[in-house]
């Protein structure tokens, strides 16, 4: 195994590797793009990611297989998330094929830092849009610049596949009719606080309820809520102020098709967890991560366990991440291999 890094105790934090990606939008086209080792990005002092939050970003990752070969998980989506991104915020859609061009690039040209399969750590790609470019008044930028780059990272939330608890926020990360379902800086800058505080009691992040009636789940901190019901039903929070959690939809498409369970995207009430056997939180960084349980007001409501993992989290966790490295057989088009 390379010893590179300390491959088995990588967590969520920034490592500098070799090359990234960019490609600049100018004049109405993007031009080629290519891969540089300059980590500094030289922008305008006036570009509207800087004042008015022009800007977005994606993540997903790239696996190590047994044979050595080098897996994306459903780059597509990242490409066509960031496409509907691009065009909440009047910024240029980023092609697909630019897109999974870049992502491929950039993971070659830094192969040296993905991790060896079975070590259990990935290289998380970061492709991001800015608004860049003389400006001052509120409107969209002249220009616009695409970037890839990537990190070797662990787990996300501590522990990975061991529970964690969460804490419900009285915050608001995105507005009804505002930039939830769409993923923009913005709603992030609006969650540190609510993290920091959920942190600060020892929780590893904040659940953020519905911003209308705060009676409802919607995210699990930078990750989607699903639940296993006693009659065993894979239940996850429908809204149009959530990120469209690539992972949700395809934990919705295997818990369904692989383990035959009947599936419901609809209302989680804060007030009826206790229909639910199981639960956890999904996203790229977060994978699957247990909840042990959830902190609302005074109530502190316990899942399966605080320290153990339930059944059917586990089968979804293994056959997601089989999926993922390569270990089982993919449902069409979900992998798209680096050669
Ligand atoms: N929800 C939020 C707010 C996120 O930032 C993410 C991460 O991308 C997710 C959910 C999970 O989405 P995905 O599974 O596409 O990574
Ligand atoms: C991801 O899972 O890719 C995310 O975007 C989460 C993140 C903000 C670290």
């Amino acid at each position: 195994m390379s010893d590179l890094l300390d491959w088995k105790n990588l967590g969520f934090s920034y490592i500098k590797t070799d090359y990234r990606f960019i490609a600049h939008w100018k004049d109405g086209k993007w031009d080629n793009g290519e891969l540089t080792t300059d980590s500094t990005l030289h922008i305008h002092e006036g570009s509207t990611a800087l004042h008015y939050g022009q800007q977005c970003f994606e993540g997903l990752k790239a696996y190590r297989c047994k044979d050595g070969s080098i897996n994306l998980f459903r780059p597509d989506q990242n490409a066509k998330r960031m496409q509907n991104t691009c065009d909440r915020l009047l910024m240029p859609q980023v092609p697909t094929e630019l897109f999974i061009r870049a992502c491929k690039e950039v993971v070659k040209a830094n192969e040296k830092w993905l991790a060896p399969y079975g070590s259990g750590a990935t290289l998380y790609l970061r492709p991001f849009v800015i608004g860049v470019g003389e400006n001052i008044g509120v409107r969209p930028a002249p220009e616009y610049i695409f970037s890839v780059f990537c990190c070797p990272v662990g787990a996300y939330f501590k522990g990975g596949m061991k529970p964690s608890n969460f804490l419900v926020t009285d915050y608001d990360r995105a507005a009804p009719h505002g930039t939830g379902g769409v993923k923009v800086g913005g709603n992030y800058a609006a969650s540190l606080l609510p993290h920091e505080l959920a942190a600060e009691r020892k929780f590893a992040d904040a659940i953020y309820l519905d911003p209308k009636t705060h009676t409802k789940i919607e995210e699990v901190g930078a990750a989607n809520f699903f639940g296993i019901t006693r009659d065993n039903k894979f239940i996850t929070p429908l809204s149009p102020s959530i990120l469209p959690s690539i992972t949700k939809y395809s934990l919705l498409y295997l818990a369904k098709e692989r383990l035959g369970m009947e599936t419901i995207e609809g209302d989680v009430y804060i007030n009826e967890l206790d229909q639910f056997a199981e639960a956890g939180a999904c996203g790229t960084a977060a994978v699957i991560s247990p909840i042990g349980g959830i902190q609302y007001g005074d109530d502190f409501h316990v899942f399966y366990s605080e320290t153990d993992v339930g059944p059917i989290t586990k089968r979804l966790y293994e056959e997601l991440t089989g999926i993922q490295f390569g270990d089982v057989e993919a449902p069409e088009g979900w992998i798209v291999k680096v050669d």
